[in-house]
């Protein structure tokens, strides 16, 4: 064998049997291979068990696949390279031409542009409530043949509460399925719910340290065949070196999930009683308005705490410019703290009262709550909200 042979036919190595890896290899392969092409065929009518493809399966994102639905409470999973991936991916497999959707003004706001244009450009209509709607919901879905709500709790950026329980019940007496994109909650939250599909950016708390993107939709067997068919095509594929990533983050999934919430609730104490700042919404605070169903629905409330300061722009710019902890950038659920100022969290394409339901005001500034010393967190925001008012 000449050496330009040889590189490209490098040697193996047999690990025996009987001598795992504790942490499994990444399988950064994109062709897996049979010895024949009658096995090869025996795979491709799903008559056998393996791999051929990376876009398609890969053993290294079937790991975390398992991990995630079985997280969840449901039976399968899909993976993607983002979050924003699984919602274009799931819409445009689950819609057709002639349906109609169920979207939420307080929905992120990708999320409205794939309902409202994306799907728009396919004959896909519909229609947008506040998720705090709870009559207007049952008017749609009883009046109007409705192939899917989309939805989220809590929101983002202003922490609404969607109930869950009134709004799978009336869609599934509808014959409409329900879509949860569960960020914000995790994995381990909303699983008892009848939810047909849950939607995950693994960018945030599952990778956990902000330096991988994904996406998972994970949903029962049935629903993720019908699904994979489409997305499959569709070719947004996560790579198996930041499966392997994400992976590895979920190892500590929890205790930084349990200590984000611990210094969040601890943050949104301490703001409540700040002069400068004229609301605080925290689901797990008892002046939240929604505290008592967000207690009923889920164990934790999350690391995000959304504050109104005192005066509008000017004031708010300069609070997020001030603080040295939080950096001023987009994304949520990381290790460490960030701060979204309200020039940036303003989005458009809103009718007056479209933009008073998204709550979204000239004061609002969203505060995703890092694994930071809770005490230097709160010095942080004195003296950043000192700096924004002198
Ligand atoms: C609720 C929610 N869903 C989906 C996404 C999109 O995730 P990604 O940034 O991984 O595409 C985000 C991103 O901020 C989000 O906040």
């Amino acid at each position: 064998m000449k050496n330009t042979t040889l590189v490209n036919h490098p040697p193996a190595v047999e690990v025996p049997d009987d001598n795992r890896p504790l942490v499994a290899p990444i399988y950064q392969s994109v062709k897996f291979s049979f010895d024949d092409t009658s096995e090869t065929m025996r795979y491709q009518r799903g008559e056998r068990e393996g791999f051929f493809y990376s876009r398609n399966a890969n053993p290294t994102l079937t790991q975390l696949q398992r991990l995630l639905s079985e997280l969840q409470g449901r039976d399968d999973c899909l993976l993607t390279g983002s979050g924003v991936a699984t919602i274009t991916a799931s819409m445009l497999a689950l819609c057709k031409a002639g349906d109609h959707v169920l979207l939420f003004v307080e929905s992120y706001g990708p999320t409205r542009y794939i309902v409202q244009h994306l799907l728009a450009k396919f004959g896909v209509t519909h229609t947008m409530l506040s998720i705090e709607d709870l009559t207007g919901i049952e008017r749609v879905l009883k009046d109007r043949p409705t192939r899917l709500a989309i939805f989220e709790s809590p929101t983002n950026p202003v922490t609404k509460i969607a109930d869950i329980e009134h709004l799978t019940r009336h869609a599934k007496a509808a014959g409409c399925l329900t879509v949860l994109d569960n960020t914000f909650a995790g994995f381990h939250n909303h699983g008892a719910y009848g939810i047909d599909v849950y939607l995950h950016s693994l960018t945030k708390y599952a990778s956990g340290h902000g330096d991988v993107m994904g996406g998972a939709i994970i949903a029962n067997r049935e629903l993720i065949a019908a699904m994979r068919k489409d997305i499959g095509p569709i070719g947004a594929a996560l790579d198996p070196h930041a499966a392997f990533l994400i992976q590895r983050g979920m190892r500590t999934y929890f205790l930084r999930y349990e200590r984000q919430c611990a210094n969040a609730l601890s943050v949104a104490e301490f703001l409540a009683q700040h002069r400068r700042v004229k609301q605080v919404r925290y689901p797990g605070l008892k002046s939240h308005p929604q505290h008592e169903l967000a207690r009923r629905q889920m164990r934790d409330f999350g690391s995000i705490v959304t504050i109104d300061v005192d005066g509008g722009y000017q004031e708010a710019g300069r609070f997020a410019e001030s603080l040295e902890l939080f950096s001023i950038a987009a994304s949520v659920g990381s290790t460490e703290s960030l701060v979204m100022p309200p020039q940036l969290l303003h989005s458009g394409g809103y009718s007056a009262e479209q933009r008073a339901q998204s709550l979204v005001g000239k004061g609002t500034v969203r505060l995703s709550i890092g694994l930071e010393d809770e005490d230097d967190l709160k010095q942080d925001l004195t003296q950043g909200l000192l700096q924004a008012f002198s």
